[in-house]
């Protein structure tokens, strides 16, 4: 599949199997996240992979919806702070931007071997700071749920813009 089939063919998904995610999948999501560009490279991310029963119940109670239940495994995207760039002229931080990069990243390869996952921003971010013990400055940003689809899982039709509406070219 070539990267435009892949964005063509992911989808959030939001119903899995209970089938464990091979440990060879999930080091090659982890490979493509852990290569993605950064702000001066400087790579501010860690990945929290959550697997044990114990540490799923934890982060499903920072996003309580059924759905996200039946994921067999986490990972949390984390944003250092401290180490994230900040651009000279107004101080803004990039540690958002190189963030999403990777977890785009983790996202196109889950497709691409097969596995569905979806972008979480929209849980208790404060709990989930808690409950994994992170340092100050270290931000929870993105949960990705990873797992294989469930047959129930209804595909939606990609609603986006059309280019006319979204490219300028001057
Ligand atoms: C930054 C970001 C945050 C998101 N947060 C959530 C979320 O908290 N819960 C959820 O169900 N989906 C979330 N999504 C998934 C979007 O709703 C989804 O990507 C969008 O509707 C397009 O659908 P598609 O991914 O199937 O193409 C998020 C996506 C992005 C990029």
């Amino acid at each position: 599949m070539n990267i435009l089939e892949l964005a063509q063919k992911r989808h959030s998904v939001r119903s899995y199997t209970s089938q464990a995610v091979e440990q060879e999948k999930l080091d090659y999501l982890l490979e493509t996240a852990r290569l993605a560009p950064s702000a001066v490279n400087l790579q501010p991310w860690s990945f929290i992979v959550l697997q044990s029963e114990e540490a799923k119940r934890d982060i499903q109670e920072c996003y309580d919806r059924d759905w996200f239940k039946t994921a067999p495994l986490y990972i949390v995207v984390c944003g250092n702070h401290h180490i994230s760039w900040k651009r000279a002229s107004d101080n803004k931080d990039h540690c958002d931007i190189d963030i999403a990069i990777a977890t785009e990243h983790i996202a196109l390869a889950a497709e691409e071997v097969g596995l569905g996952t979806c972008w979480v921003c929209n849980f208790d971010a404060a709990k989930c700071h808690k409950l994994l013990q992170l340092p100050e400055g270290i931000e929870p940003i993105v949960i990705l749920p990873i797992g294989y689809a469930s047959n129930d899982f209804v595909v939606q039709e990609k609603k986006r813009k059309p280019s006319e509406d979204i490219i300028l070219y001057l």
